[in-house]
C-alpha cells in the first residue's frame, strides 16, 4: 500500500547510521555504549519488548544487557541494583521495563534512576524538561521515535491541529509535548483526549495528525479520521487469532481497514510505531555514551 509510513524500513535507516558512528566510536579507541535493562517477572509483552531491545543493541554494535529477576524480587532489592548501575562508569543507560510487580512502587524505582542514564526519559527532570519546552533531555523513547518517522518523512507539524488520544505518561503526556514544543517536528496545535473526553468522534474528524495511544484495539475508526489526515497508531494488543502459530496477533489501537481508506499516511502494526521506538532507546542510548565520552 502506498499510503504507509513503513517504520521498519525508517527504523532500519537510522540502525545503520547509529552503527556507522559506534564502529567510528570504537575504532577511535572508546568503548561501544552500553545498555542495561531490567526486566522482573514472566511477563510474556515485557520479555518479547526486552529480547527485541537487547538484539536491537547487538545489531548496532552496543553492549545490550538484561537482567533479570524473579517477580518475587524486593523493592529494597531492586532499588539497591539501580543504584549500583547508577555509579557504574561501564553502563550508559538503564531502562527497568515496566509494568513491575504490584509490590513494587514504578514511580519510587523509576525516579531512582539517575536522569543522565534514564534512556528511557521516565524520570521528573527529563520529563520536566520537556514541559519545560527543552527537547534536550532524555525523550521518552516512543514518542521519540514518532518525531524521527515524522521527520524522515517530511511530515509537516507546525500549525497543525494534531489530536493525541491517550494521556500516558511513556507515550501520551510526552507526545502531546513535543508536538507543541518549538522544534522541526513541533509548532503543533495539539488536542489531548482521554477517557473523559466529550465527543471524541468531532475532535478527532478536526485532527490533521492522530495519535492513538490508549491500548484499546481498534479503537480510532475510519469514521473518525478526516480524509487526508496522518495516522500514528501506537497500538500493540495481544488478540487471538488462531490461524497464528502462536494463537495470537499484534492489533492496534486504530482500525486500520477502515481508517487506511481515509488517511493520506497511515502506520501498520506491526512495522510502524513498534520498531520507531527501539530506534528512540538507541539514539538515546547514544546520546548517554556521547556525553560521557
Ligand atoms: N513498558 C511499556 N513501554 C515501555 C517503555 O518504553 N519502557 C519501559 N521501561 N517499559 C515499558
Amino acid at each position: 500500500m502506498e499510503n504507509l509510513l513503513d517504520g521498519k524500513a525508517v527504523s532500519n535507516h537510522f540502525k545503520k547510521q547509529i552503527a556507522e558512528e559506534v564502529a567510528e566510536m570504537v575504532s577511535n579507541g572508546h568503548r561501544a555504549p552500553h545498555l542495561v535493562a531490567i526486566l522482573v517477572g514472566e511477563d510474556g509483552g515485557s520479555k518479547t519488548y526486552v529480547e527485541a531491545k537487547e538484539k536491537a543493541c547487538n545489531m548496532v554494535g552496543f553492549k545490550g544487557t538484561v537482567m533479570r529477576y524473579p517477580d518475587t524480587i524486593t523493592q529494597v532489592e531492586l532499588i539497591a541494583k539501580v543504584k549500583e548501575i547508577n555509579v557504574d562508569p561501564e553502563i550508559d543507560g538503564l531502562i527497568v521495563q515496566l509494568p513491575l510487580p504490584k509490590h513494587i512502587d514504578e514511580n519510587l524505582v523509576t525516579q531512582t534512576i539517575f536522569p543522565e542514564k534514564d534512556v528511557d526519559g521516565f524520570h521528573d527532570i527529563n520529563m520536566g524538561k520537556l514541559a519545560k519546552g527543552d527537547n534536550s533531555g532524555y525523550i521518552s523513547a516512543t514518542p521519540l521515535g514518532i518525531t524521527m518517522l515524522l521527520e524522515y518523512y517530511n511530515i509537516e507539524t507546525s500549525g497543525k491541529h494534531a489530536v493525541v488520544v491517550g494521556r500516558s505518561n511513556i507515550v501520551g503526556r510526552p507526545m502531546s509535548i513535543l508536538l507543541s514544543n518549538s522544534s522541526k517536528t513541533g509548532n503543533a496545535t495539539v488536542t489531548v483526549c482521554h477517557s473523559r473526553t466529550k465527543n471524541l468522534t468531532d475532535i478527532c474528524l478536526q485532527a490533521d495528525i492522530i495519535v492513538a495511544a490508549v491500548g484499546i484495539p481498534g479503537f480510532v475508526t475510519g469514521d473518525m479520521v478526516k480524509e487526508g489526515a496522518v495516522v500514528i497508531d501506537v497500538g500493540t494488543t495481544r488478540v487471538d487469532d488462531a490461524s497464528k502459530k502462536a494463537g495470537w496477533r499484534l492489533r492496534g489501537d486504530v482500525d486500520f481497514e477502515t481508517a487506511s481508506k481515509r488517511a493520506s499516511l497511515i502506520t501498520p502494526v506491526p512495522g510502524g510505531v513498534g520498531p520507531m521506538t527501539i530506534t528512540g532507546l538507541l539514539n538515546n542510548t547514544l546520546k548517554a555514551r556521547k556525553r560521557s565520552l
